[in-house]
């Protein structure tokens, strides 16, 4: 009954502090999907991160807690919704490691993810076996939960369709239907299901073009400042070109009026540095009710949502685990 309200999504803790591409290609849906009554499972991916640590991993706990603190502060409310860290519910291993034995090789090697971070690691000698098994383990966080559907941003479509077509050749190898196919729930609006970063590549914590949930208004400004505007307007009078704007593409999401704004910034009616001042206002009063949960949040606080949220993870994933187990033979 309950089971086809589920929903499970998942961000990695790379860093410390979510951007706004993560949020608005998947937080947001996440708080929307929770206010319609949706059973949300909300985990912070801190296996997923170690894929690129390389090593380097001191501070995993620390940037899993405060990726945690970002979900709350966005306004995913613990009392209704379950915020974990994947780590906490072995579970996930589990599945993991079994799925491992029916996913073909060649799925995996075809996925882009894998094909765009084999080149950041630096040649097959340094590439973890972790990186290849990526969407296997993504697909053991997602199947764990029987969800009706799973809300990402556009990139990470190839990771949801693997898992789909991991979770049908399950159910067929072992003659079970387990594994319902679950909706991927992508941002319709293209500029949120991939939102630019400040030079106009993707938003990406790698890239160093972001803006974070919890950069202080003045850093907030500061970026926008230097944010990527078209590069032939030079006088206000120039005409823009907002959709390879940066800041345009911001005002699109965050401003009631962007569709004046682009229309004279397009007829050289207003020049860079007002849709900037702005914009900067917009997002910084959009962004102030989240700033100041976030500092209201204690570590005491997220520890206490964080065993709650385990153990309510806990108990969907050892019932899934029960019928994988069964279903392969294994007691
Ligand atoms: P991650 O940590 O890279 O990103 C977290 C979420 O943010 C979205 N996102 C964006 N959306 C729009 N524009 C952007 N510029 C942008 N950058 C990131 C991502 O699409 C994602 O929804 N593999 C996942 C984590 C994961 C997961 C899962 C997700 C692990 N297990 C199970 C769903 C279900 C990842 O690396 O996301």
């Amino acid at each position: 009954m309950s089971e086809n309200r589920r929903i499970l999504s998942g961000m990695r803790s790379t860093n410390p502090k979510l951007h706004i591409g993560n949020y608005e290609g998947a937080l947001r849906n996440w708080v929307e999907l929770q206010e319609s009554g949706h059973e949300m499972f909300c985990m912070v991916a801190d296996w997923h991160a170690l894929t690129t640590m390389q090593g380097n991993s001191g501070e995993a706990g620390y940037n899993a807690r405060e990726v945690a603190k970002d979900f709350v502060a966005a306004g995913i409310d613990p009392a209704r919704s379950a915020v974990f860290i994947q780590s906490h519910v072995k579970e996930h291993a589990e599945l993991h490691l079994l799925l491992s034995m029916i996913t073909p090789l060649g799925w995996l090697e075809r996925n882009p993810t894998y094909k765009e971070k084999q080149g950041e690691v630096g040649g097959v000698e340094r590439e973890p076996y972790g990186l290849l098994g990526y969407p296997v383990l993504q697909t053991a966080d997602i199947l764990l939960y029987r969800p009706l559907g799973v809300p990402v941003g556009r990139d990470q479509a190839p990771h949801l369709e693997i898992g789909n077509d991991i979770g049908q050749r399950f159910n067929r190898l072992f003659e079970v239907e387990i594994f319902g196919p679950y909706k991927y729930l992508i941002p319709a609006d293209e500029n949120r299901a991939k939102v630019p970063g400040l030079d106009m590549r993707k938003m990406s914590k790698s890239y160093d073009n972001c803006i974070y949930l919890t950069d202080t208004p003045d850093e907030t400004a500061e970026k926008i400042k230097s944010a990527f505007t078209t590069p032939s307007k030079l006088r206000k009078t120039d005409p823009g070109i907002p959709e390879g704007c940066a800041v345009c593409q911001y005002l699109k999401i965050y401003s009631p009026f962007w569709e004046t704004q682009w229309s004279e910034d397009i007829a050289g009616e207003r020049g860079c540095m007002q849709n900037k001042k702005e914009l900067t206002e917009i997002i910084n009063e959009y962004f102030r009710p989240m700033r100041e949960r976030r500092a209201a949040l204690s570590d005491g606080d997220i520890e206490d949502i964080l065993i709650s949220g385990a153990d309510k993870a806990r108990a969907v994933a050892s019932e899934t685990m029960s019928m994988v187990r069964k279903a392969m033979g294994l007691y």
